[in-house]
């Protein structure tokens, strides 16, 4: 990679900021959405179960229903699109179908550091119900987090909202048990800017080698 690239890649990083107020006049195809969801679930996952489904939000009466499950958060009708990301509780549900190529391709090395296809599915399955939300909500967010990127990346901005009722979500949209709610990211073309924030100096952030 390029120096050049390196710099513009921090560049976005940190102009990445939380838009509250977008241009209600600017929509995003199915196309561009579709495009942003690919970059955001190349993300990494344990086991790459890919522990994410994305509730895309971009018909007028959608949103309006989505307005007062986000605590009436205007961001959700002026954005192009809102996703919802909903983290997979039954993630381990995916292994087959991530793992059967590689398997019937004799590719041992994809399940490396153990000693076999099944022992791994076992492990995979072994892991308790407090453990799996941990992950449904620890990779989803990671996904979420892409997303916002990709976002910038493509030159629009983003705003990342846990300012809703997860319960209510679930019903107004029919949302299966299988998956947890977790973040809803507002996607489109800020009408103003980001409030300025600033962060802890990382000296205050970090601990070397331990507590
Ligand atoms: C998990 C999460 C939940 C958030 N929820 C909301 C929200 O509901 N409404 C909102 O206006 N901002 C929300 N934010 C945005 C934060 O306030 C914002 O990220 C933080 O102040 C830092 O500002 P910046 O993102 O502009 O740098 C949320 C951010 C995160 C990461």
């Amino acid at each position: 990679m390029s120096s050049a690239a390196h710099t513009d890649f921090i560049t976005l990083f940190r102009e990445r900021h939380s838009v509250r107020h977008f241009d209600e006049s600017h929509k995003l195809s199915e196309q561009e959405i579709k495009e942003l969801l690919t970059i955001a679930g190349s993300a990494p996952s344990s086991w790459n179960l890919q522990h994410w489904k994305f509730v895309a939000i971009t018909e007028a009466a959608a949103k309006e229903k989505l307005l007062p499950v986000a605590n009436g958060q205007k961001q959700v009708i002026d954005a192009s699109v809102t996703v919802a990301i909903l983290g997979d509780l039954q993630a381990n549900r995916n292994a087959e179908a991530v793992y059967r190529p590689a398997v019937q391709a004799g590719l041992e090395d994809t399940y490396a550091g153990y000693s076999s296809y099944q022992a791994m599915i076992a492990q995979i399955e072994g892991a308790s119900s407090s453990y799996r939300r941990d992950e449904a909500i620890r990779n989803a967010s990671l996904a979420a987090m892409q997303l916002m990127l990709a976002a910038k990346a493509k030159g629009l901005d983003s705003g990342p909202m846990v300012g809703f009722d997860a319960e209510a979500f679930v019903k107004a949209f029919h949302v299966p048990p299988r998956y947890v709610p977790v973040l809803l990211v507002a996607i489109g073309k800020a009408a103003r800017p980001a409030r300025p924030t600033s962060r802890f100096p990382v000296e205050q952030t970090i601990i070397w080698n331990g507590f």
